[in-house]
C-alpha cells in the first residue's frame, strides 16, 4: 500500500512515504552552514534521513493511479493559489480511483474571528496569518537569511473554500474533526496539535470524474508586492 505523507516536515512515521524538500536536510550536507548554524541556531537540521526529497510544485514522481492515500498537514497553505491547484491534480493524477485524499491547513476564518473577537491585536494579526518573511522573535542573521530559512503562507482557505478547490478538482469531500477520518492509521500521521483551529478536508478521488477543473477563485492568495 502507497502512503504519501506530502511536506512532512519532521513528522515520518513508518510506513508512510514522507516527502519534503527539506531545505534543512540539504542544508545540513554543507559543513561550513553546519558550523555557522550551531552557534546562530539558525535553522533546524535535524532531519530524519529517510524523507524523499521533492518539490511539491513539480510534478510528482508516481505514476498515474499508483496511490492509496494522499495526507498533508499544513503544507498547501505554504504553496500559492496557482501551485497549490496544481499539487492537488498531481495528488488527483496519482491517486487510485476511490483513493483517499485528508488535507489540512489553517484555518482563515479562525484567525479572523479571533482579530475581530479582540483576541488578537492588530500587532499580531500578520503574524497569526504568517504571511510575512519577517519574525519579531528574529535576531539580525535569522531577519538576513528570511528568505532562504522562511516559509510564509502564500495562500490561506476556510473550510468552504478547500472543499470547494478540491470538489472542483474531482474529489469527494467532507470536513472532518482531527483524527475522524477512513484512513486505518490516521493516528500515526495525524498531529492533534496540528488539528487545532485548522480546516481538515478529506475526500476521495471519484472513480469516473468526467467534470473539468474550473477557474472558480476559491481561496485569498497572498501575494508578495516590492
Ligand atoms: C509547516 S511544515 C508542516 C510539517 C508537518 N506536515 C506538520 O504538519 O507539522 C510545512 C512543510 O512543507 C514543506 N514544504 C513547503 N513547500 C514545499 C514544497 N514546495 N515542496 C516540498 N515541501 C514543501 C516545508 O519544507 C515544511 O517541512
Amino acid at each position: 500500500m502507497l502512503k504519501l505523507n506530502l511536506g512532512c516536515g519532521s513528522h515520518t512515521p513508518n510506513g508512510w512515504t514522507n516527502v519534503d524538500y527539506a531545505l534543512g536536510a540539504w542544508l545540513a550536507k554543507l559543513p561550513v552552514f553546519s558550523t555557522i548554524n550551531k552557534i546562530f541556531k539558525i535553522i533546524n537540521l535535524d532531519w530524519p534521513d529517510q524523507i524523499v526529497i521533492h518539490d511539491l510544485r513539480k510534478k510528482f514522481p508516481w505514476a498515474d493511479n499508483s496511490v492509496d492515500v494522499v495526507y498533508s498537514s499544513h503544507t498547501l497553505e505554504h504553496l500559492s493559489r496557482t501551485d497549490g491547484q496544481a499539487f492537488l491534480k498531481e495528488c488527483h493524477r496519482v491517486l487510485k480511483p476511490n483513493g483517499i485524499i485528508r488535507i489540512v491547513v489553517p484555518d482563515l476564518k479562525s484567525i479572523v474571528d479571533k482579530y475581530n473577537q479582540g483576541e488578537v491585536p492588530a500587532e499580531e494579526f500578520l503574524d497569526e496569518l504568517d504571511i510575512s518573511y519577517e519574525s519579531s522573535e528574529d535576531g539580525p542573521m535569522k531577519r538576513r537569511l528570511a528568505p532562504l530559512i522562511r516559509f510564509p503562507h502564500k495562500c490561506m482557505y476556510d473550510t468552504p473554500a478547500l472543499l470547494r478547490t478540491m470538489s472542483n478538482l474531482g474529489f469527494e469531500v467532507a470536513s472532518k474533526q482531527g483524527l475522524e477520518s477512513e484512513i486505518n492509521d490516521v493516528e500515526i500521521i495525524e498531529q492533534p496539535n496540528r488539528t487545532v483551529d485548522a480546516v481538515i478536508v478529506e475526500g476521495r478521488k471519484l472513480a469516473n470524474d468526467a467534470r473539468k477543473p474550473d477557474k472558480t477563485v476559491n481561496s485569498v492568495s497572498v501575494v508578495a508586492h516590492r
